[in-house]
Protein backbone atom coordinates (compact mmCIF):
# COMPACT_ATOMS: atom_id res chain seq x y z
CA UNK A 1 0.00 0.00 0.00
CA UNK A 2 1.41 3.48 -1.11
CA UNK A 3 1.86 5.93 1.81
CA UNK A 4 -0.59 8.93 0.89
CA UNK A 5 1.54 12.09 1.39
CA UNK A 6 0.73 14.76 3.83
CA UNK A 7 0.77 18.76 3.99
CA UNK A 8 0.68 19.67 7.51
CA UNK A 9 0.47 23.30 8.61
CA UNK A 10 1.89 24.20 12.03
CA UNK A 11 0.91 27.74 12.40
CA UNK A 12 2.60 28.34 15.88
CA UNK A 13 1.33 31.11 17.78
CA UNK A 14 0.39 32.90 15.04
CA UNK A 15 -2.54 34.50 13.32
CA UNK A 16 -5.83 36.24 14.74
CA UNK A 17 -9.15 35.67 14.24
CA UNK A 18 -9.21 37.69 11.14
CA UNK A 19 -6.56 36.11 9.71
CA UNK A 20 -6.99 32.86 10.65
CA UNK A 21 -10.37 32.97 8.91
CA UNK A 22 -8.95 34.81 5.85
CA UNK A 23 -5.95 31.90 5.76
CA UNK A 24 -8.29 28.93 5.48
CA UNK A 25 -10.25 30.84 3.03
CA UNK A 26 -7.19 31.72 1.10
CA UNK A 27 -6.54 28.01 0.91
CA UNK A 28 -9.96 26.80 -0.39
CA UNK A 29 -9.92 29.52 -2.74
CA UNK A 30 -6.60 28.61 -3.97
CA UNK A 31 -8.20 24.90 -4.84
CA UNK A 32 -5.87 22.93 -1.91
CA UNK A 33 -8.66 21.34 -1.06
CA UNK A 34 -9.22 19.98 -4.22
CA UNK A 35 -5.99 18.21 -4.79
CA UNK A 36 -6.18 14.84 -5.11
CA UNK A 37 -3.51 12.16 -3.58
CA UNK A 38 -2.83 14.40 -0.60
CA UNK A 39 -4.10 14.80 2.69
CA UNK A 40 -4.15 18.31 4.23
CA UNK A 41 -4.03 19.19 8.01
CA UNK A 42 -4.10 22.89 9.49
CA UNK A 43 -2.55 23.25 13.24
CA UNK A 44 -4.19 26.50 14.12
CA UNK A 45 -3.85 27.94 18.16
CA UNK A 46 -6.57 26.24 20.22
CA UNK A 47 -8.53 29.15 20.42
CA UNK A 48 -8.92 29.17 16.20
CA UNK A 49 -9.95 25.11 16.23
CA UNK A 50 -13.82 25.71 16.11
CA UNK A 51 -13.30 28.95 14.08
CA UNK A 52 -11.01 26.69 11.21
CA UNK A 53 -13.20 23.83 11.89
CA UNK A 54 -15.65 25.88 10.64
CA UNK A 55 -13.66 27.50 7.92
CA UNK A 56 -12.84 23.89 6.83
CA UNK A 57 -16.23 22.64 6.54
CA UNK A 58 -16.94 20.30 3.53
CA UNK A 59 -14.05 20.59 2.21
CA UNK A 60 -11.00 17.89 2.41
CA UNK A 61 -8.77 20.15 4.80
CA UNK A 62 -8.07 18.77 8.01
CA UNK A 63 -7.56 20.25 11.48
CA UNK A 64 -4.98 19.24 14.27
CA UNK A 65 -4.24 21.21 17.35
CA UNK A 66 -0.54 22.04 18.19
CA UNK A 67 -0.53 19.93 21.85
CA UNK A 68 -3.04 18.23 24.55
CA UNK A 69 -2.62 17.48 28.00
CA UNK A 70 -3.13 13.84 29.11
CA UNK A 71 -5.82 13.49 31.60
CA UNK A 72 -9.42 13.76 30.58
CA UNK A 73 -10.16 17.04 32.95
CA UNK A 74 -9.29 18.38 36.05
CA UNK A 75 -7.61 21.01 38.13
CA UNK A 76 -4.81 21.60 35.01
CA UNK A 77 -5.17 25.45 34.76
CA UNK A 78 -4.54 26.17 31.27
CA UNK A 79 -4.50 23.03 29.66
CA UNK A 80 -6.36 21.29 27.42
CA UNK A 81 -7.72 17.74 26.98
CA UNK A 82 -8.07 15.17 23.72
CA UNK A 83 -11.91 14.83 25.01
CA UNK A 84 -11.85 18.71 24.15
CA UNK A 85 -10.08 18.63 21.23
CA UNK A 86 -12.07 15.89 19.53
CA UNK A 87 -14.93 17.79 18.83
CA UNK A 88 -12.65 20.14 16.68
CA UNK A 89 -9.58 18.27 15.54
CA UNK A 90 -8.98 15.21 13.92
CA UNK A 91 -4.78 15.31 14.55
CA UNK A 92 -2.85 16.71 17.42
CA UNK A 93 0.87 17.44 17.09
CA UNK A 94 2.94 15.73 19.97
CA UNK A 95 6.29 17.21 21.25
CA UNK A 96 7.51 19.53 19.02
CA UNK A 97 10.75 20.81 19.70
CA UNK A 98 9.50 23.97 20.53
CA UNK A 99 7.61 22.60 23.94
CA UNK A 100 10.88 20.62 24.25
CA UNK A 101 12.66 23.44 24.38
CA UNK A 102 10.71 25.87 25.91
CA UNK A 103 7.66 24.05 28.03
CA UNK A 104 10.10 21.12 29.26
CA UNK A 105 8.49 18.61 27.22
CA UNK A 106 9.86 15.43 27.56
CA UNK A 107 9.99 12.12 26.33
CA UNK A 108 7.72 10.92 29.22
CA UNK A 109 5.36 13.37 29.12
CA UNK A 110 5.37 12.65 25.26
CA UNK A 111 4.28 9.17 25.40
CA UNK A 112 1.53 10.22 27.84
CA UNK A 113 -0.05 12.63 25.22
CA UNK A 114 0.63 10.03 22.67
CA UNK A 115 -1.33 7.53 24.65
CA UNK A 116 -4.61 10.01 25.71
CA UNK A 117 -4.34 11.27 21.87
CA UNK A 118 -4.52 7.12 20.37
CA UNK A 119 -7.41 6.42 23.57
CA UNK A 120 -9.77 9.38 21.92
CA UNK A 121 -8.75 8.56 18.41
CA UNK A 122 -6.91 11.81 17.52
CA UNK A 123 -4.02 11.39 14.88
CA UNK A 124 -0.80 12.35 16.84
CA UNK A 125 2.21 14.11 14.45
CA UNK A 126 4.77 12.89 16.84
CA UNK A 127 7.73 15.38 16.29
CA UNK A 128 11.71 14.12 17.34
CA UNK A 129 14.88 15.38 15.66
CA UNK A 130 18.35 16.48 17.00
CA UNK A 131 20.13 20.00 17.35
CA UNK A 132 22.26 21.01 15.56
CA UNK A 133 24.99 20.54 18.87
CA UNK A 134 24.03 16.98 18.93
CA UNK A 135 24.16 16.41 14.80
CA UNK A 136 27.80 17.58 15.01
CA UNK A 137 29.15 16.03 17.77
CA UNK A 138 27.59 12.53 16.12
CA UNK A 139 24.88 11.71 18.04
CA UNK A 140 21.91 12.30 15.59
CA UNK A 141 21.05 8.10 15.76
CA UNK A 142 21.52 8.29 19.60
CA UNK A 143 18.62 10.78 20.03
CA UNK A 144 16.54 9.86 17.47
CA UNK A 145 16.28 5.92 18.65
CA UNK A 146 15.95 7.53 22.22
CA UNK A 147 13.02 10.39 21.28
CA UNK A 148 11.28 7.50 19.31
CA UNK A 149 11.80 4.70 22.00
CA UNK A 150 10.66 7.34 24.88
CA UNK A 151 7.56 8.12 22.47
CA UNK A 152 6.50 4.50 21.75
CA UNK A 153 7.28 2.73 25.22
CA UNK A 154 4.60 0.58 26.19
CA UNK A 155 2.12 1.81 22.96
CA UNK A 156 1.00 -0.07 20.17
CA UNK A 157 1.39 2.29 17.33
CA UNK A 158 -2.34 2.33 15.12
CA UNK A 159 -0.86 2.16 11.19
CA UNK A 160 -2.39 5.87 10.87
CA UNK A 161 0.10 7.19 13.04
CA UNK A 162 2.47 10.14 11.58
CA UNK A 163 5.61 11.11 13.18
CA UNK A 164 7.68 14.06 11.85
CA UNK A 165 11.32 14.21 11.46
CA UNK A 166 11.97 18.23 12.46
CA UNK A 167 15.68 18.97 13.08
CA UNK A 168 15.82 21.53 15.61
CA UNK A 169 18.68 23.73 13.77
CA UNK A 170 16.33 23.60 10.13
CA UNK A 171 13.19 25.41 12.17
CA UNK A 172 12.51 28.95 10.83
CA UNK A 173 15.96 28.96 9.84
CA UNK A 174 15.67 28.55 5.96
CA UNK A 175 17.95 26.09 6.14
CA UNK A 176 16.59 23.12 5.33
CA UNK A 177 17.83 19.75 5.26
CA UNK A 178 19.28 17.96 2.32
CA UNK A 179 17.00 15.67 0.62
CA UNK A 180 19.07 12.91 1.59
CA UNK A 181 19.96 13.99 4.97
CA UNK A 182 16.29 13.75 5.16
CA UNK A 183 15.62 10.88 3.59
CA UNK A 184 18.44 9.04 5.65
CA UNK A 185 17.42 10.51 8.81
CA UNK A 186 13.79 8.89 8.26
CA UNK A 187 14.87 5.73 6.80
CA UNK A 188 16.76 5.24 10.40
CA UNK A 189 13.20 6.40 12.42
CA UNK A 190 11.07 3.57 9.93
CA UNK A 191 13.84 1.14 11.43
CA UNK A 192 13.66 2.34 14.88
CA UNK A 193 9.49 1.70 14.60
CA UNK A 194 10.38 -1.51 12.59
CA UNK A 195 12.04 -2.94 15.76
CA UNK A 196 9.28 -1.71 18.26
CA UNK A 197 6.26 -2.24 16.32
CA UNK A 198 7.14 -4.29 13.65
CA UNK A 199 7.32 -3.89 9.68
CA UNK A 200 3.61 -3.80 8.75
CA UNK A 201 3.29 -0.52 11.17
CA UNK A 202 6.99 0.84 9.81
CA UNK A 203 5.95 0.31 6.40
CA UNK A 204 2.25 2.04 7.12
CA UNK A 205 3.19 5.47 9.12
CA UNK A 206 3.59 8.45 7.39
CA UNK A 207 6.73 9.82 7.95
CA UNK A 208 7.03 13.22 7.60
CA UNK A 209 10.49 15.96 7.25
CA UNK A 210 10.08 19.28 8.86
CA UNK A 211 12.28 22.26 8.57
CA UNK A 212 12.37 25.20 6.36
CA UNK A 213 10.30 23.44 4.14
CA UNK A 214 8.61 26.07 1.31
CA UNK A 215 7.15 25.39 -2.03
CA UNK A 216 10.56 25.54 -3.77
CA UNK A 217 11.62 22.39 -1.93
CA UNK A 218 8.71 20.65 -0.85
CA UNK A 219 8.69 18.23 -4.21
CA UNK A 220 12.33 16.97 -4.13
CA UNK A 221 11.58 16.10 -0.51
CA UNK A 222 8.82 14.66 -0.90
CA UNK A 223 10.26 12.45 -4.06
CA UNK A 224 12.52 10.85 -1.84
CA UNK A 225 10.86 7.31 -0.91
CA UNK A 226 10.76 7.44 2.86
CA UNK A 227 9.93 11.12 3.19
CA UNK A 228 5.68 11.06 3.41
CA UNK A 229 5.05 15.28 3.59
CA UNK A 230 5.80 18.26 5.03
CA UNK A 231 5.31 19.49 8.68
CA UNK A 232 5.28 23.42 7.70
CA UNK A 233 6.03 26.52 10.02
CA UNK A 234 6.19 29.31 8.13
CA UNK A 235 5.46 28.65 4.62
CA UNK A 236 2.27 27.54 5.95
CA UNK A 237 0.78 30.98 7.30
CA UNK A 238 0.40 32.32 3.47
CA UNK A 239 -2.47 30.63 1.38
CA UNK A 240 -1.02 30.58 -1.93
CA UNK A 241 2.21 29.05 -0.64
CA UNK A 242 0.30 26.23 1.14
CA UNK A 243 -1.70 25.56 -1.65
CA UNK A 244 1.65 25.53 -3.76
CA UNK A 245 2.79 22.88 -1.47
CA UNK A 246 0.24 20.70 -1.79
CA UNK A 247 -0.32 21.09 -5.72
CA UNK A 248 4.02 20.29 -5.31
CA UNK A 249 3.19 17.08 -4.02
CA UNK A 250 -0.60 16.04 -5.57
CA UNK A 251 -1.39 13.27 -7.97
P1 LIG B 1 9.39 26.05 9.72
O1 LIG B 1 8.82 25.29 11.01
O2 LIG B 1 8.71 25.44 8.52
O3 LIG B 1 9.01 27.48 9.91
O4 LIG B 1 10.86 25.81 9.68
C1 LIG B 1 8.56 23.92 10.97
C2 LIG B 1 8.03 23.44 12.30
O5 LIG B 1 8.52 23.88 13.35
O6 LIG B 1 7.10 22.60 12.35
Amino acid sequence: MPRIPIVAGNWKMNTDAGTARALVEGIRAAGASDARGVEKVLCPPFVYLPLVAEVARNSTLMVGAQDLHWEEKGAFTGEVSATMLKDYATHVIIGHSERRQYFGETDESVNKKLRAALDHGLTPIVCVGETGDQRNAGKMQDVLRGQVRGALSDITLPQSAIIAYEPVWAIGTGVAATADDANDAIAFIRGEVAALQGNATAQAVRILYGGSVTPANIAELVGQPEIDGGLVGGASLVAESFAQMVQAIAS
